[in-house]
């Protein structure tokens, strides 16, 4: 079937570009149009820019905004200019993640370039971990963490971030972070986690193959990390959480027993339950590369965010790193012969179905806080809750919060990995439902008296978040496209 795709493609860019004969399995080769000599650990894109102008013109357009209203679920900073509010377009999250950062300002990714930038607008109290916020983003990262050890970690991101050249200071994902500069071939720029986590999984990072490092590449930064605590709450290290997983096979499970393996991993403390949280952070890679269609099919994630375009007389990668669906669906037009609204339709059907299920066992994931809300409440006017039935929930309520956090936190709204992701949202609101059960058996016996409806109370949880007083706005909420999470509605959710 793969080889049909191929062939078939091959011959059809044959029959149509008869000078410039181009498969889509031939990779191009770096070919400098000037000599130019890229020093030694030089950060500057424009020094490389110099000899590779193509690729660097491309790689600069990702500070534009993009295409506006291609992508359903993926509205990042698109030609409209808005910076998609993540907590608005799926309010359970506010409720879950109050209590920090994330539960204040949330926003759905955007190009490559304005990652610094991004981050220097955000709310103050996501960068509160400190310097190791810098760690993806920004190509100074590696140096940093080098020359201040765990100072790097938990000194301030402020004081952190002045030791970098000023006319930097702003600069997001440089060619550095991706390539050697001696030949252009792709290179793991940040040791200090990747190579780490590769190694906990008995990966030997030298063996890997071209089209395993046009994933991997990106695994430096589109992976989940956690960053350990000291008593003080002060970052002391960044690691991923792939301890006991197998390359091509990182499941949640793992990540979860991990997470919850030592209390030095809780990062915030959930104001809705007062429990000391884990966080899980964009796991694309992740959910990828865990036996997806398409990893097991070879492809990269470079085959479908940054295609073969172009340029004059020269094929070159796209680095212009985005969406496909925003790029029309070239990427996948390189191995699918199927006509654009066949893949549009497959990617929005995924989406929508992934989006029915987040919403689904998000609610029942925020309904069971709100339990866990009036159980604590009942304590301390000396209700007595059975402790058997209270740690079972909690035990639940965690594995159902960590898988919820997963497929949230990951950007591809489960295209990347479709039955993986509604597998984990599957068990999510099985987790869920039965802890919410617990807790209602727990509260009967105490004699408190809980409604069908659990108010969930919302707004309390989406206006007037941090410094920037920011609001719910109800018109980029996403809603279940099936209606099936209204239909199931034992809890007050929307205002
Ligand atoms: C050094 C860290 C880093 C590396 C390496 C990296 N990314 Fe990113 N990527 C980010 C960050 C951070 C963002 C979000 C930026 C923002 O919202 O300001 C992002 C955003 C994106 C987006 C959304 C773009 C948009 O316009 O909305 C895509 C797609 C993406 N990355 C794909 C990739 C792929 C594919 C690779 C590997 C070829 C890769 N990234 C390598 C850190 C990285
Ligand atoms: C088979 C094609 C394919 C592969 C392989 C793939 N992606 Fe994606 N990716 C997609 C699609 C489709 C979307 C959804 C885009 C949308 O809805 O606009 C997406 C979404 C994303 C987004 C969010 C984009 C945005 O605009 O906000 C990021 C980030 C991302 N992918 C990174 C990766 C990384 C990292 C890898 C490898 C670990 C990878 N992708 C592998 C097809 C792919
Ligand atoms: C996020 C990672 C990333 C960044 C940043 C990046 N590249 Fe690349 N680059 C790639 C990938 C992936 C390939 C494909 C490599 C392969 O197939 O072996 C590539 C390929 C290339 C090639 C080979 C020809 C081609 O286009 O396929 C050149 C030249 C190149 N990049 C130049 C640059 C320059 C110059 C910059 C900075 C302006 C840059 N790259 C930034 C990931 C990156
Ligand atoms: C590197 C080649 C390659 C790229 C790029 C690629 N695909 Fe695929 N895709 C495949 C192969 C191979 C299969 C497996 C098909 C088979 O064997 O029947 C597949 C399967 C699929 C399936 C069926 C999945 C399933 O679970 O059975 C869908 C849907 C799909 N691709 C959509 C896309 C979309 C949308 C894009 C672009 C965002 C894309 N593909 C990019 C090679 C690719």
């Amino acid at each position: 079937m793969r080889k049909r795709f191929f062939l078939t493609l091959t011959l059809l860019l044959a029959i149509l570009t008869p000078t410039v004969f181009l498969s889509a399995c031939q990779k191009p080769k770096p070919q400098p149009v000037k000599t130019v000599q890229i020093p030694d650990g030089e950060v500057n894109p424009e020094v490389w820019g110099k000899a590779y102008p193509a690729e660097y013109e491309l790689w600069k357009k990702t500070e534009q905004p993009e295409p506006a209203g291609k992508s359903k679920y993926k509205r990042g900073f698109d030609a409209d200019r808005i910076s998609y509010d993540k907590l608005s377009e799926f309010p359970y999250m506010a409720l879950l993640f109050n209590g920090w950062g994330f539960g204040i300002e949330y926003n759905e990714p955007k190009g490559h370039a304005r990652m610094l930038r991004d981050q220097l607008e955000v709310d103050p109290s996501r960068v509160k971990a400190g310097g190791v916020c810098l760690s993806c983003k920004t190509p100074y990262a590696p140096k940093l963490e080098k020359e201040m050890a765990i100072d790097y970690y938990k000194k301030p991101y402020d004081e952190v971030l002045s030791r970098i050249p000023e006319q930097f200071r702003t600069l997001g994902v440089a060619c550095v972070d991706c390539h050697d500069n001696k030949d252009m071939s792709l290179k793991i720029s940040r040791g200090f986690t990747l190579l780490a986590a590769l190694k906990d999984m008995g990966v030997d990072s030298s063996k890997l193959s071209r089209q395993e490092m046009r994933s991997v590449i990106c695994a430096q930064c589109h992976v989940t990390y956690s960053i350990p605590k000291d008593a003080e709450m002060h970052s002391t290290g960044l690691y991923f959480p792939w301890q006991g997983s197998k390359w091509g096979n990182i499941t949640i499970e793992n990540i979860i027993k991990k997470l919850r393996s030592d209390p030095a991993y809780g990062e915030f403390k959930q104001t809705v339950t007062g429990f000391k949280m884990a966080f899980i952070r964009h796991p694309e890679f992740e959910l990828f590369s865990n036996n997806s269609v398409h990893w097991k099919a070879g492809a990269a994630c470079a085959d479908c965010h940054m295609p073969y375009t172009i340029v004059g007389t020269s094929k070159v990668s796209d680095h212009r790193v985005m969406s496909p669906v925003k790029n029309d669906f070239k990427a996948c037009q390189q191995c699918h012969t199927e006509s654009i609204e066949w893949l549009k339709d497959q990617v929005t059907t995924i989406q929508d179905r992934t989006v029915s299920l987040m919403l689904r066992s998000g609610y029942a994931t925020a309904s069971v806080a709100k339990l866990f809300e009036i159980a604590h409440k009942a304590q301390s006017e000396g209700k007595n809750i059975d402790k058997g039935l209270y740690d079972k929930a909690k035990d639940f309520y965690e594995e159902a919060f960590y898988r919820v956090v997963y497929v949230g936190a990951e950007n591809s709204v489960g295209f990347h990995n479709p039955t993986e992701a509604a597998r984990n949202l599957g068990d999510a609101t099985a987790f869920a439902g039965k802890a919410e059960g617990l807790l209602r058996q727990a509260l009967a016996k105490a004699g408190v008296d809980v409604p069908i409806m659990v108010n969930l109370e919302l707004n309390k949880y989406l206006d007037d978040r941090g410094k920037k007083k920011l609001k719910f706005s109800s018109e980029v909420e996403f809603k279940d496209p099936y209606g099936v999470q209204d239909k199931l509605l034992t809890v007050k959710q929307a205002k």
